[in-house]
């Protein structure tokens, strides 16, 4: 039998795709074992503002091949005071709400965790594009965007190659290169900048020389945001190489669309993973996707977990450039 009766649900920090199959996967696993569910606007700052409405299994109806998220997301500052804290879990009291599911990236969680320990249970859901949730191998919205992503430099490449140019192509992923790697493996670009590797322009240069000498009747150059600096970076290529440069900023084209069969599959498992816990009794985990298994991590251990780079996966990169 269920021990929880009400559960609250938000979305926070950067929409990825998937989120809203997370959002109906939660809510109708969460009817089917009769508790209510609470949906809450604009994330914590909705929390504060009692921006809060009962769903129903309709609500959430026609969603799971939506990009974005239909309970809207924010940034909200007074959540990380002390005060809004703990206004926030007076909020949650008043409203009945026995665990709150949080489905956002690692600020969404340091914000849950706060809450925890001001007595509200918690459970997280991990998704950005970014990957970059240290306790998790998937978030949801990765695969989406790095779809997204390739699409574009497929196309970029097509013209790349008719002027026989050098194209720098910049993805999002904040202080983390794992979605530069995986696109960069999938569209077969020359070369790959990542903040996790420290890199020489000069070497740049001479294997864009060498490239044309071997006859590479392009140069795809993918380039991590957490580099940056992707426009000024082509002037100098240009002006050393001799060839015709351009940087395209691919932005926030790569948080937006249908998700993708892995990420609607992956959110329909970790919103089912979350609403087992609750009805356990279980709170204060973040579900997590490891070694091929959804299974769950304590809060505070999940945002002491680290993830590192593959590095066989970047030598594979290199070796498949020339
Ligand atoms: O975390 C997702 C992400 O899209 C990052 O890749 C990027 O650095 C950031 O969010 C952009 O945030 P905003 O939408 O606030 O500009």
């Amino acid at each position: 039998m269920s021990k929880t009766k009400t559960i609250g649900i938000l979305t926070s920090g950067g929409d990825a795709p998937g989120m809203n199959a997370a959002i109906r996967a939660v809510t109708r696993c969460a009817l089917s074992y009769d508790m209510k569910v609470l949906g809450i606007q604009r994330g914590y700052r909705g929390l504060l503002n009692g921006e809060i409405n009962k769903m129903s299994a309709r609500d959430v109806s026609d969603i799971i091949q939506r990009g974005g998220t239909v309970l809207q997301t924010a940034r909200c500052k007074e959540f990380t005071t002390p005060e809004g804290v703990k206004r926030a879990a007076d909020m949650a009291s008043l409203y009945g709400m026995d665990t709150l599911v949080v489905i956002g990236g690692d600020g969404s969680f340091r914000g849950a965790r706060d809450l925890s320990n001001s007595g509200v249970p918690v459970i997280g859901i991990p998704a950005t594009i970014d990957n970059d949730i240290g306790c998790s191998d998937y978030t949801l919205g990765y695969d989406t965007a790095m779809n997204t992503a390739m699409d574009a430099i497929d196309k970029i490449r097509d013209t790349a190659t008719s002027h026989e140019r050098c194209n720098l192509i910049e993805v999002m992923g904040r202080s983390a290169g794992y979605i530069a790697l995986n696109v960069a493996i999938a569209s077969g670009a020359e070369k790959l900048l990542i903040p996790e590797k420290d890199f020489e322009l000069d070497d740049i240069i001479r294997n864009i020389i060498d490239g044309r000498n071997r006859g590479k009747k392009h140069y795809i150059l993918i380039v991590a945001e957490g580099i940056g600096g992707s426009t000024e970076m082509a002037k100098v290529i240009e002006e050393k190489t001799g060839m015709e440069t351009r940087a395209t900023i691919l932005g926030h084209m790569q948080r937006g669309g249908s998700p993708s069969l892995r990420d609607r599959v992956m959110a329909s498992r970790m919103g089912y993973h979350a609403v087992e816990l609750i009805n356990e009794g279980i709170g204060n985990r973040v579900v997590v996707f490891k070694n091929g298994v959804t299974t769950d991590i304590d809060i505070n251990e999940a945002l002491n977990t680290t993830k590192t780079i593959d590095e066989k996966a970047l030598d594979m990169a290199a070796r498949l450039s020339i």
